[in-house]
Formats: C-alpha cells, sequence, structure tokens
C-alpha cells in the first residue's frame, strides 16, 4: 500500500506542497490522539470563551487550533495561518510561501457525545507584495487553492485530498502513515439522498423549502423518488458520505441573522469541500452561483451552501433559479 508522501511523489506533487501536507497530518496525527483519550484526558467539554465566530469554544476547538497553528508556524513554507478559531490572521515566515486556511475542529458540537468531527483546511499561495499577517492575502477565489482536504476523525481517522487532479483517500494506519485506500473518489451524478437541518425548515427562503417538501414527497411527488434523510450536524462527516456514495448535502440560507448569508464558513469550510466536490465530478453551490467563483470580502465570511452530486445540486438549483 502507497503512503501518502509516496502517493504524492509518484503523482508529481511540488516537493514544497508534499512537505507541507506531511506537516498538516502531524498536527492531524496530535488531534486524533487527543480525541481518543476524551474524557480520560479531561479534554472534553466547553471553555469560557466565544470565538469570534460568536460560538463558545469546546476545550477541543482550542486545543486544535492550538496544535496546528503551532505545528503549521513552525514550518518555514508558511508565510501565514487563519483559522476559524483566530480572531485575525498569524504571520509566519517572512520567507514562507503558502498560507494555510483551517477549521481546526469542525462538528464540535459533536465532541461530547462521541460523534464524528474532523479537520478542514485550505492551501494558498502567498500573493506578491503581501504577508501572512494580511487578511488581504487570503482573500482569494476557491479556484485559486492549489490544494485543500479534510481529516475525518470517526471510527477510523481518513484523510480526503485534493491537489487539484482528483480526490484521493487515505487511511491513518497503527504505523503512523496515511495509506491510499480510495484512489480517483467520484460522487454519483444521481442520488436519493439529502441532508440538511430540518428544525430550520420555517426559516428558510421559500425555494428551499418547495424542493426539500418535493424531495419529501417521495416517489408519488414531482421527483418520482423516495428519498433518505441524514444529518450528523459534522459538515466533515456529511461530505465524506456524500463522496462515497452520493447525495446532497446543504446548510442554506435563513432568516434568523439577516446579515449571515448562512451558518458555514467560505474560507474554512465552503471552499475547501467546494474544491474537493468540483475535483470529484459534484457540484458545490449557493444556490446562486458557484461557491469556487465567489471573490472573499472577509476572512470570517459566511457562505449558504448546497453541495453533492451534480445533478440532484442542479435540480435544487433550478427551484431558485431566477431569484438572484
Ligand atoms: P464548527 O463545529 O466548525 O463550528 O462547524 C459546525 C458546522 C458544521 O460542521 C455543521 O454542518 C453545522 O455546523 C451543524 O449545524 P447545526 O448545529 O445547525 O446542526
Ligand atoms: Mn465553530
Ligand atoms: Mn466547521
Ligand atoms: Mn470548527
Amino acid at each position: 500500500m502507497q503512503t501518502l508522501s509516496q502517493f504524492l511523489t509518484h503523482q508529481k506533487t511540488d516537493t514544497n506542497l508534499v512537505d507541507l501536507i506531511d506537516t498538516l497530518m502531524v498536527a492531524c496525527k496530535e488531534i486524533a490522539i487527543q480525541l481518543r483519550e476524551g474524557a480520560l484526558a479531561g479534554v472534553l467539554g466547553t471553555t469560557e470563551n466565544t470565538n469570534v465566530q460568536g460560538e463558545t469554544q469546546k476545550k477541543l476547538d482550542v486545543i486544535a487550533n492550538d496544535v496546528l497553528k503551532k505545528v503549521m508556524l513552525d514550518n518555514p513554507l508558511v508565510a501565514g495561518i487563519a483559522s476559524e478559531e483566530e480572531d485575525h490572521p498569524v504571520a509566519g515566515n517572512e520567507e514562507g510561501r503558502y498560507l494555510i486556511i483551517f477549521d481546526p475542529l469542525d462538528g464540535s458540537s459533536n465532541i461530547d457525545v462521541n460523534v464524528s468531527v474532523g479537520t478542514i483546511f485550505s492551501i494558498l499561495e502567498l500573493p506578491k507584495g503581501l504577508t501572512g499577517a494580511d487578511e488581504k492575502a487570503y482573500l482569494q477565489t476557491g479556484r485559486a487553492q492549489v490544494a485543500s482536504g479534510y481529516v475525518l476523525y470517526g471510527p477510523s481517522a481518513v484523510l480526503t485530498l485534493t491537489t487539484g487532479s482528483g480526490v484521493n483517500m487515505f487511511t491513518l494506519a497503527h504505523t503512523g502513515d496515511f495509506l491510499l485506500t480510495e484512489e480517483n473518489v467520484t460522487i454519483p451524478a444521481d442520488t436519493k439522498e439529502f441532508s440538511i437541518n430540518m428544525s430550520n425548515q420555517r426559516f428558510w427562503e421559500p425555494q428551499m423549502q418547495n424542493y426539500i417538501a418535493d424531495l419529501l414527497q417521495g416517489s408519488e411527488g414531482p421527483r418520482g423518488k423516495n428519498y433518505n434523510m441524514r444529518w450528523v450536524a459534522s459538515m466533515v462527516a456529511e461530505v465524506h458520505r456524500v463522496l462515497t456514495r452520493g447525495g446532497i448535502f446543504s446548510y442554506p440560507w435563513d432568516n434568523r441573522d439577516p446579515n449571515k448569508p448562512g451558518k458555514l464558513r467560505l474560507m474554512y469550510e465552503g471552499n475547501p469541500m467546494g474544491l474537493l466536490i468540483e475535483q470529484a465530478s459534484g457540484k458545490a453551490s449557493t444556490c446562486y452561483e458557484n461557491i469556487l467563483d465567489i471573490e472573499p470580502d472577509h476572512i470570517h465570511q459566511r457562505v449558504s451552501v448546497a453541495l453533492g452530486s451534480r445533478n440532484e445540486v442542479t435540480s435544487a438549483l433550478e427551484y431558485h433559479a431566477g431569484n438572484e
């Protein structure tokens, strides 16, 4: 079986990028160890802090962020990092070439109930004339990402990675190596599975309400199929399911806070997942435009998300057409 480094080298990936991804995995292995220890290490529960997103931080949000921040900033290739858990970007090496953006722990509301969580990451090149401390340096479209991926901490720890030419999955072995277990992941174009937090239904736009209402009518309704529903409340787990067997995942705009165009964050969640989905022949949209085409104007900006099986996402978009 091929290790992650062997696979990337074989793919002729830039050696600096291989080094960077290896460093990211050093951090993710440390996070995996802390997660596995759970209550034994006293890492469960919440802190008294609120992050810049307005969320109460879990202890493990802080631990995962600190691990990633320290390990990545120690790598001389890193010009700076930006994180869901940091108010502002943090500068790294002045000579560094890359910017690393991460959601240290995704799905952290699941921590205390021992359900799957993950780490999401996005890698950009530092634009000329800017430093890793400049927020502007990070405000690049999703298409500019040189790599993105996540590590799902589930029954096994799985890295899902794209460097811009397909999507591959690597499982963490007891030796500490990530070994190639799924090559050229492709999302089926059609599906009978959807994933959305139904408790927010009354807050959605009528277009999304109509789309989901039609799915719920099953084989008797306009879609002519019986749909199944799943909601883990960890985007990493939902995207992993979509990449593995197809489906549509959405966290749409809702009117609970009209100033926020969705719950999920463009830079930490939308863009890295959007690149993986597109690279696996799926579709990633806000319901009105491709996520990867958005010109970001704020490092913590939110985005509405509908992603997954190409034909199903296209159907969802048809309900929204004409409402731009
Ligand atoms: P995070 O834990 O990084 O803040 O992200 C949580 C996100 C995402 O993982 C998930 O899809 C969604 O929030 C769950 O939201 P609900 O609590 O509304 O189900
Ligand atoms: Mn959070
Ligand atoms: Mn998240
Ligand atoms: Mn998070």
